[in-house]
């Protein structure tokens, strides 16, 4: 291991720092890369800046438990990460975990390019290690993408498969093959091209650490960080195929088993100074992850403030996560109003949104009050169907236009009462 000056600039965002280097280096996360690498910068005079994406603190897997029943076409999973002394998070915050490739697929991939393994390799650190190593830990063969099959095509011009997928005409077409597919597919596909092990530092993306929202408040889980994974598995081109982080979360991180982690601070995801604030939270899936963090905080401080939860999935008996714990703080007045919506549990689907709509007055009244509207989540969808709902509420509750309900909602950002933390 050694010391060094870091100074990099990704898409906008610059990082400056010194670090220990624990082989891995730094990443690159395709979301919200600007904002991470900001935080990242503000952290280096916090707690949090002894462990970063560049010198992960070694974690030992507490807790690997399925939340979800037998028959769920879900995987999700509670998970507990071992903390240092010193390592400090607060609800809202995130926790960066670096994974590691599934061997089988490594084994496979190095075998189709026609190599041993034991190849010496430098990494993007000029580190040497072996090729094994550098594919299991450093490089992105999941989840294919457009700019490796451009690289690819680089090495083999002559190849008129390839280059039928590069160049801005051909966009459309290398992102349908890209779709479900991943490196092992390309090389299989089109064979002989990588001829040199160093020439895949070229072709594939750096492995980047995947975020998890907290799910545990540290006012009760002192030397432990919790998380709710949702494990991404599914079939293409006849391949069986995981997520990479989720995957190693789900299959390969059994108690005991370590983990390379950060702590990512999110300033833009708190719970509200005021410790008498009404909040309200809306966590359909594993969106409902930091919000058993601020129930817990809440509970574990003896805030005054009320508490509504809206949690939705797919069903009832197989998919309602910590449905005993938020049954518990109900019973125990910490959450005073807990709402559910089970999208297949019936014909017609219900969402949290429909949950909202049918409260809306309610939902209204609580605003009034001053409340705190807080989304975490998907985004592509569920985030934007909240919203609509949420403005709906507004203008009905105050017999308003949209527009004055849009100005309702753009106060509440300014004062910090609307946030969203959605991916
Ligand atoms: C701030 C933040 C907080 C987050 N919090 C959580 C959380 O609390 N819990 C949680 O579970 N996740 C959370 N995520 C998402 C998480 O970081 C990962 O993105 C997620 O676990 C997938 O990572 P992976 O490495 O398992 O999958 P990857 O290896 O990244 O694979 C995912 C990719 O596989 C492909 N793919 C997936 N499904 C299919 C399909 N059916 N067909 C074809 N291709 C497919 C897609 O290209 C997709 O992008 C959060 C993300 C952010 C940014
Ligand atoms: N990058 C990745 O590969 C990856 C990995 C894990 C999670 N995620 C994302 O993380 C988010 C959470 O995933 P999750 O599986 O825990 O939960 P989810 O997919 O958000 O599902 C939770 C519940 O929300 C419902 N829902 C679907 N569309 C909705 C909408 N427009 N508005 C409100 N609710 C809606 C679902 O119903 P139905 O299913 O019945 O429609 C389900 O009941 C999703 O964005 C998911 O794609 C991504």
């Amino acid at each position: 291991m050694r010391l060094k000056r870091m100074s990099v600039i990704f898409g906008g965002g610059v990082f400056l720092g010194w670090g220990r280097f624990a082989g891995r280096g730094l990443t690159f996360y395709h979301i919200k890369m600007t904002e991470v690498l900001e935080q990242e910068a503000k952290n280096l005079t916090t707690h949090a800046s002894k462990y970063t994406r560049n010198n992960p603190y070694t974690s030992t897997v507490r807790v690997n438990e399925l939340l979800t029943g037998e028959g769920s076409e879900k995987e999700t999973r509670h998970i507990e990460l071992s903390l240092e002394e010193g390592m400090e998070y607060s609800p809202g915050d995130a926790v960066g975990i670096l994974p590691e490739n599934r061997r089988p697929v490594v084994d496979e991939l190095i075998a189709t390019l026609g190599f041993k393994g034991d190849e010496r390799v430098l990494d993007h650190y000029k580190v040497e290690i072996s090729l094994e190593e550098a594919v299991r830990t450093r490089l992105m063969i999941g989840a294919l993408s457009r700019g490796s099959v451009n690289q690819y095509s680089k090495l083999a011009p002559q190849i008129d498969g390839l280059k039928a997928m590069t160049g801005p005409d051909n966009k459309a077409r290398a992102e349908e093959y890209c779709w479900g597919r991943e490196f092992i597919d390309l090389v299989k596909d089109f064979p002989g091209v990588v001829t040199a092990p160093q020439q895949l530092f070229t072709v594939l993306q750096r492995l980047a650490p995947r975020m998890y929202s907290i799910a545990s408040s540290q006012k009760m889980h002192q030397d432990n960080v919790q998380t709710t994974v949702r494990v991404v598995r599914y079939e293409s081109h006849g391949r069986d195929r995981q997520g990479v982080a989720s995957g190693h979360l789900g299959e390969r991180a059994p108690v005991g088993a370590t983990m390379p982690i950060f702590l990512h601070a999110n300033q833009n995801f708190r719970l509200p100074e005021d410790t008498s604030a009404p909040v309200i939270m809306i966590g359909p899936g594993t969106g409902i992850a930091p919000f058993r963090a601020f129930l817990e905080e809440r509970q574990a401080t003896g805030q005054s403030g009320d508490n509504w939860l809206f949690f939705g999935e797919q069903r009832e008996a197989l998919d309602y996560l910590y449905k005993d714990e938020f049954q518990a703080m109900h019973k125990d007045g910490v959450l005073t109003r807990l709402d559910t919506a089970f999208s297949r549990d019936q014909a017609k689907k219900i969402y949290v949104q429909d949950r909202m709509q049918e409260k809306a007055a309610e939902l209204y009244e609580w605003l009034e009050r001053g409340a705190y509207f807080y989304v975490c989540g998907d985004a592509t969808r569920m985030a934007k169907d909240v919203e609509l709902a949420l403005l709906d509420a507004i203008a009905k509750g105050s017999n308003g236009t949209l527009d004055h309900a849009n100005e309702y909602l753009e106060n509440m950002k300014k004062q910090k009462r609307y946030q969203r933390d959605t991916y």
